[in-house]
């Protein structure tokens, strides 16, 4: 399967560790209310995550779900740098629905990658939740712009500076389907205002609004919330 990631992994880390810094405490006080079983992190990227859970969760086991083998080059590196999360992070190479998780869960995060999976794929994803997930465990996810197949301009996503060097990410999206956008986001490296290099990496995003995906979580036995712009699924 192609890597939709390759062109986005060298900087990935650079470009989404701000948002982590947003969403973490909330993230983090949602996750102490897991429940018995192992905690699941699908699409975990780099692992930009798994300090939030692993300090949440000081003695859970820890699935990280990560398809691309270019992000989990990083994913690697981090679990090599923190032996602690490297002890119980297990990380399985495929996506969701290819993967083999255990009967209880407790706990559930997806954040910005819902958007990979076809409405087929959620609809196997949350039984499989609503069947697993502990009494009073959180099922944590984020949904992404647009809610609609829309066309969103070029816009920035954000940028990093390392040494003299600064790295850029910018992003725009067109429908390419009913339910669906491509995506074309471009990492560039600059050196003062010389442009280095410019990549372009491309994807085909589901698109999913709010209401919808609280009818889904519904049909299938859960119950959702929101905090600090978070959708939280419990068992109904
Ligand atoms: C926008 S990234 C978000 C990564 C990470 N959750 C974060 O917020 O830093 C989307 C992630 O979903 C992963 N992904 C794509 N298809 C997937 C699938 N079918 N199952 C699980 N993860 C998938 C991608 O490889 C990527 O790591």
């Amino acid at each position: 399967m192609p890597d939709s990631y390759a062109g986005a992994a060298e900087h990935f880390d650079l470009i989404t560790k701000p948002y982590w810094s947003a969403i973490g405490p909330a993230l983090h006080a949602i996750l102490r209310q897991a429940g018995d079983g192992p905690v699941v992190d699908i699409g975990t990227g780099t692992g930009l995550g798994l300090p939030t859970i692993g300090e949440a969760l000081p003695a859970h086991e820890i699935i990280a779900i990560e398809p691309s083998p270019s992000l989990r080059i990083s994913l690697f590196s981090r679990l090599a740098d923190h032996p602690e999360l490297a002890e119980r992070v297990t990380v399985l190479p495929t996506g969701v629905q290819d993967a083999e998780l255990p009967p209880r869960l407790g706990a559930v995060v997806g954040i910005n990658m819902l958007g990979h999976l076809s409405p087929a794929d959620r609809a196997a994803l949350w039984s499989r939740i609503a069947a697993s997930l502990a009494p009073g465990a959180p099922a944590v996810f984020t949904l992404q712009p647009p809610d609609r197949p829309a066309s969103i301009p070029e816009s920035p996503f954000g940028e990093a500076a390392v040494g003299r060097l600064r790295y850029s990410a910018s992003g725009s999206a067109e429908p390419s389907g009913v339910d669906q956008v491509t995506w074309r986001v471009t990492y560039r490296v600059h050196d003062g205002t010389n442009l280095l290099s410019e990549r372009t990496m491309q994807h085909q995003w589901w698109t999913m609004g709010e209401d919808q995906l609280d009818d889904e979580l519904h049909h299938a036995g859960l119950r959702a919330s929101r905090r600090d712009g978070l959708v939280v699924a419990h068992q109904q």
